[in-house]
């Protein structure tokens, strides 16, 4: 009996630490609370985190998008508990191990946080609940060599280093009907990226100058990969990753014959990546001497999903549950080039034609469609 308290008393004593975030075997003592705060990671690895925190990961189940798609898929099913957690596990991959499906801990709302992907120690996506292999713990997997750390053990990790595998556990998903609602991975698999090793990490987690830890703490390191992931919603990486070139333009006195070519130059995977409310937009038109852009025409790159009747779907949670095939799929494979070509009328005053790719993202259904300009081409149209 004694014993038995005795024992009682010092597992309730390593949950009081785990609650802290301090103690070394607080995994196996605390399964249900194994995932220490990104916070505590920051204490020493201040730019990393400061990258990580601007990142899509970090604000993956905090943004109001997601809670609005979330709370949408719930009340459409009969089956509430299976489909929130079919939601969660990417989004909040903790709750793999903490079944915290409510999203109420602090750790869960840090989504894709530090202590998940650097406890992963394998993926097999051919796993039926879910692909990883967590192990919670004292030991941070990564691409470091040799190092040593006061606050965990370090373990080289070529899933972390030399691996597509991590990322594609979450880009790349089946639905229940077996749809490709994300194919990021099986793309980037069927590309001339692979031969050449250029890695997803390669171009989302490029290396910049910085500390993996302040000095004196650890190794010399002078360089970090950047954990700030940029895709689609980051301007530059678009930018850098499409080519738009006029390729010639005939006129009469009335109209103007425009030939484009669209590059995908270095996307990894097909352009735009990532879900079907994605969409790249090649618009040419004229432009007024009020700088009006007039005779707006478009081309849409974009892969549909449909439902059982053939009708393509337009929201996140539709697309999860409910796409039954693929539909159209005009996206830019890597390396494609594809030539367009435009007639637009030049009315009285047209000062230029105008080319523009813009990259359109609709996953969020109150704030409606968003826009950003990617490039733009033009040429003046002098008097004749
Ligand atoms: C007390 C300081 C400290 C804290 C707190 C800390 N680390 Fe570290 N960590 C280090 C040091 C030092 C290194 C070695 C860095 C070097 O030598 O360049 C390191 C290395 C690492 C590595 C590289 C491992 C490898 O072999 O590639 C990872 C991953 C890592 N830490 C993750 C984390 C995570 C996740 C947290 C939070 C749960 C965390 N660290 C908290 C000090 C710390
Ligand atoms: C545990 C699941 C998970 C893992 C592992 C994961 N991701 Fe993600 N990733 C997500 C989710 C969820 C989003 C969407 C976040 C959002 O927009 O709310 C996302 C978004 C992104 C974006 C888009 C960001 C943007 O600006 O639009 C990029 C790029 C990305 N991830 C790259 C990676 C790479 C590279 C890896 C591997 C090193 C990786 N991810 C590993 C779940 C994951
Ligand atoms: C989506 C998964 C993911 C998340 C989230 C993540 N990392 Fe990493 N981290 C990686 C990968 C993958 C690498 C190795 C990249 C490579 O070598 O190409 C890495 C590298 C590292 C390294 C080694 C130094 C370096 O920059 O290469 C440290 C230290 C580290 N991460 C700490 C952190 C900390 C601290 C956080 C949270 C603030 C964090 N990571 C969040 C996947 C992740
Ligand atoms: C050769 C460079 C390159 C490689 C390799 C690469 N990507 Fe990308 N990725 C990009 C560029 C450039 C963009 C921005 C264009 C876009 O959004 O389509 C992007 C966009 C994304 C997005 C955001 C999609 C969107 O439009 O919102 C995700 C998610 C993503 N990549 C994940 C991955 C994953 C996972 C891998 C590995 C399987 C990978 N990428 C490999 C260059 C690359
Ligand atoms: C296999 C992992 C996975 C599952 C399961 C998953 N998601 Fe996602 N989700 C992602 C990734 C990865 C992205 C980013 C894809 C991209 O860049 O287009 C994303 C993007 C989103 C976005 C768009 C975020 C934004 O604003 O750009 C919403 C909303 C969302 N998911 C909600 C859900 C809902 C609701 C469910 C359940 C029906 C779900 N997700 C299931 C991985 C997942």
């Amino acid at each position: 009996m004694r014993q038995a308290l005795g024992a009682r008393r010092a597992l309730l004593a390593t949950l009081t630490f785990a609650a802290l975030g301090v103690g070394a075997s607080r995994s196996e003592a605390a399964p249900a609370e194994p995932y220490t705060s990104a916070k505590a990671c920051a204490s020493c690895h201040k730019t990393i985190y400061t990258y990580w925190s601007e990142s899509a990961h970090a604000q993956s189940v905090s943004k109001t998008s997601y809670r609005d798609a979330l709370e949408a898929a719930v009340a459409g099913t009969a089956d509430k508990e299976t489909v929130r957690r079919g939601c969660v596990w990417c989004h909040a991959p903790t709750t793999l191990a903490t079944g915290d499906y409510e999203l109420r801990q602090p750790v869960t709302k840090e989504a894709i946080t530090c202590d998940f992907c650097h406890t992963v120690s394998d993926v097999d996506l051919g796993k039926a609940d879910h692909p990883f292999q967590l192990k919670p713990g004292k030991v941070k997997l990564g691409p470091l060599q040799y190092v040593k750390s006061p606050s965990h053990d370090t373990q080289y990790s070529p899933l972390h280093k030399a691996s597509p595998l991590l990322c594609a556990a979450c880009h790349e998903h089946r639905n229940a009907q077996g749809v490709p609602v994300l194919s990021t991975y099986s793309e980037w698999k069927d590309s001339p990226y692979p031969a050449r090793g250029m890695l997803c990490q390669e171009c989302h987690m490029p290396l910049v100058p910085g500390e993996t830890v302040p000095e004196g703490l650890g190794s010399t390191q002078r360089s970090i990969n950047l954990h700030r992931m940029v895709g689609g919603s980051g301007y530059s990486q678009i930018q850098r990753g499409l080519d738009l070139r006029i390729e010639s333009l005939t006129r009469s006195s009335v109209s103007a014959d425009v030939q484009v070519v669209v590059t995908n130059t270095r996307v990894g995977h097909a352009a735009p990546g990532g879900l079907s409310t994605k969409a790249i937009v090649l618009a040419v038109g004229v432009e007024t001497d009020a700088g009006q852009l007039l005779h707006r025409r478009e081309r849409v790159y974009r892969r549909d999903l449909l439902d059982a009747d053939g009708r393509a779907l337009a929201t996140v949670p539709d697309l999860f549950l409910r796409a039954a095939s693929v539909g159209e799929d005009t996206r830019l494979k890597p390396k494609e080039s594809r030539a367009e070509r435009f007639t637009v009328p030049i009315p009285e005053g047209s000062k230029a034609i105008v080319v523009r790719l813009e990259y359109r993202d609709s996953s969020d259904p109150k704030a409606g469609p968003k826009t950003t300009l990617v490039t733009e081409e033009r040429r003046e149209l002098r008097a004749r």
